[in-house]
């Protein structure tokens, strides 16, 4: 019987130790442990919104934790390059090198298996997109989903410039920011400048070898 109560109670004590663990609030995302422990805030933030250090697991718990809800703005939006298609992940989540923000790659079915043997990989069938998620996080764990960047391979003779890539980026609620090639073209130009410098795998840039998927994970 007693042991019984012991066994009783370590339970109780691991399941509020798993509670104490969760790393972010599944309502906000907001990330638990700086919410309970704000860091002192970076100088290097510049975007508003000082880039927070985060784990490995944290940085996937926000991105998983955003996901369902920026999947659900860009169906409403019915922006026609990204509704109705499954995105995969291509990454784990992590840190940009610079403005303090966290991404994800993702990709459609038509490009996943391409994408995923990175700098090995075969040309991106027409129709096949790549989607980059962005977020940022506070100090004290608040979390605010960013912009999305998209690439999506359109019919030969969109933009003989960039192998028919067609770049674009989103606000969060999903409204379009800018598209190569149709509105706001001019202020999305630097998309292509920039991944031009991988003009010799087809503008892709890929994410850092640390990141990256294995090419059987789904
Ligand atoms: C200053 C350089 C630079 C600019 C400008 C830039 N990107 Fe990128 N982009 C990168 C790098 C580097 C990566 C690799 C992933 C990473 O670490 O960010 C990348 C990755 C991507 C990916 C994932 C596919 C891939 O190449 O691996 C997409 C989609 C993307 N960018 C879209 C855009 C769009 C849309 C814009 C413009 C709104 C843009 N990028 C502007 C540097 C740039």
């Amino acid at each position: 019987m007693r042991i019984a109560r012991y066994w009783a109670l370590l339970g109780a004590m691991a399941a509020l130790a798993g509670c104490a663990r969760a790393p972010v609030d599944p309502a906000t995302c907001r990330v638990a442990r700086l919410a309970a422990a704000p860091v002192e805030a970076s100088a290097l933030g510049g975007l508003g919104m000082p880039p927070a250090h985060l784990s490995a697991a944290e940085i996937d718990a926000v991105a998983a934790c955003l996901a369902p809800g920026l999947d659900a703005a860009f169906a409403a939006v019915g922006d026609r390059a990204l509704v109705g298609k499954r995105f995969a992940p291509m990454s784990l989540g992590y840190r940009a090198s610079e403005h303090g923000m966290f991404l994800q790659v993702y990709a459609d079915p038509a490009a996943a298996d391409s994408y995923r043997r990175y700098e090995a990989g075969a040309r991106i069938a027409q129709g096949g997109t790549i989607v980059k998620r962005s977020f940022r996080v506070a100090a004290d764990g608040k979390v605010e989903a960013y912009r999305v960047f998209a690439m999506e391979r359109m019919a030969p003779g969109y933009a003989p410039d960039a192998n028919d890539w067609r770049f674009a980026l989103y606000a969060p609620d999903g409204a379009l920011v800018g598209e190569t090639g149709g509105r706001g073209d001019a202020g999305v130009r630097f998309c292509v400048e920039c991944h031009a410098a991988a003009r010799t795998q087809d503008f892709l840039l890929f994410v850092p070898p640390a990141y990256r998927m294995p090419p059987t994970v789904r």
